[in-house]
């Protein structure tokens, strides 16, 4: 259903790059709820995701852009004005990648070299995509950007590995960059702390089949779908949330004011039959 939230909004969407990523079901509803809209995501992606027709499907353009490359970003935030005339009003950025999680080194044996990346890639890319966006002065009044981070940043959770860190860290760019922006154009900052999901980065975390298994046990209201995670980041675009900002605000259905739940409780009493190191 249409609530016409975004009527009249432009926007740019990053990381959709198949029907399972949650940018993509951002896309989909922001169009949906009549905002105009850019998309991109890098030139592999392109080649080998489906965005070309999700572009087609909602008439919007792709550019390629690396999220980490400030030359990408320039051109992408020049074409994506031209392409609307003028200012847009927000930005998902939908990004994540650690080459130690994809190469399976575990967190007490990190490669440094991977390490840079994962944070780059997944952290200091939002910093960048936001200094390039002011530097053009290319978001309007009261515009809004969303990132999309994980409950790793505040709590540990087994093979999350280094991107817990650069969750943290991108979670610290929205609070840091939300007081400069809001204060200078009134633009607001937030990350959207979403339930773990099977999308192509979602299945590449260890043990996500059992981990869902456990937050939707855990959860009074079960987990998030990337729809609902697009129904809420819609919200945060509209004009519905304008003094919310450099908040982390959680998508979880519960999740992460949980201890223990019944439904929890009920399966670890089952398979009690172990030690506390997992030996049977
Ligand atoms: N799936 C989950 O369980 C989950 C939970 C919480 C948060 N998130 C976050 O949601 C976001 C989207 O992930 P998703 O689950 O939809 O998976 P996805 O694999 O569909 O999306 C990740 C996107 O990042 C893009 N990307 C990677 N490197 C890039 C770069 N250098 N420049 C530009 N784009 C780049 C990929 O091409 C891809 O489109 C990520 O930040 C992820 O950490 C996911």
């Amino acid at each position: 259903m249409s609530y016409n939230l975004l009527k009249g909004k432009k926007g740019l969407i990053f990381g959709a790059l198949n029907d399972k990523s949650i940018a993509w079901q951002v896309a989909r509803r922001a169009a949906e709820e009549g905002a105009e809209l850019v998309l991109t995501n890098t030139s592999v992606a392109i080649r080998m995701g489906d965005i070309n027709k999700l572009g087609e499907d909602i008439n919007a353009p792709v550019i390629a852009s690396d999220a980490t490359d400030i030359d990408d970003l320039d051109n992408l935030v020049k074409k994506t004005k031209e392409h609307f005339g003028g200012g847009f009003d927000f930005v998902l950025h939908s990004v994540g990648m650690s080459p130690n999680v994809r190469k399976r080194r575990p967190y007490d044996d990190l490669n440094y070299e991977y390490l840079k990346k994962t944070l780059d890639i997944s952290a200091i890319s939002f910093h960048k995509l936001i200094q390039t966006l002011k530097k053009h002065d290319a978001l309007n009044e009261w515009g809004s950007i969303v990132a999309l981070t994980y409950i790793a940043a505040q709590r540990t959770l087994f093979e999350y590995n280094d991107m817990a860190e650069a969750k943290a860290m991108l979670e610290s760019i929205a609070r840091s960059f939300g007081y400069i922006y809001g204060r200078e154009k009134h633009i607001r900052i937030n990350t959207v702390s979403q339930s773990p999901t099977m999308t192509t980065a979602g299945s590449g975390v260890k043990g996500i089949d059992g981990l869902m298994d456990f937050t939707e046990r855990m959860s009074p209201l079960g987990n998030a779908t990337a729809e609902e995670c697009a129904d809420y980041t819609i919200t945060l675009f509209s004009d519905l949330t304008k003094k919310v900002t450099m908040q982390n605000l959680y998508n979880d259905g519960g999740f992460s004011s949980m201890g223990m739940s019944r439904r929890a409780m009920h399966m670890y009493n089952k398979s009690l039959s172990g030690d506390c190191d997992g030996n049977e």
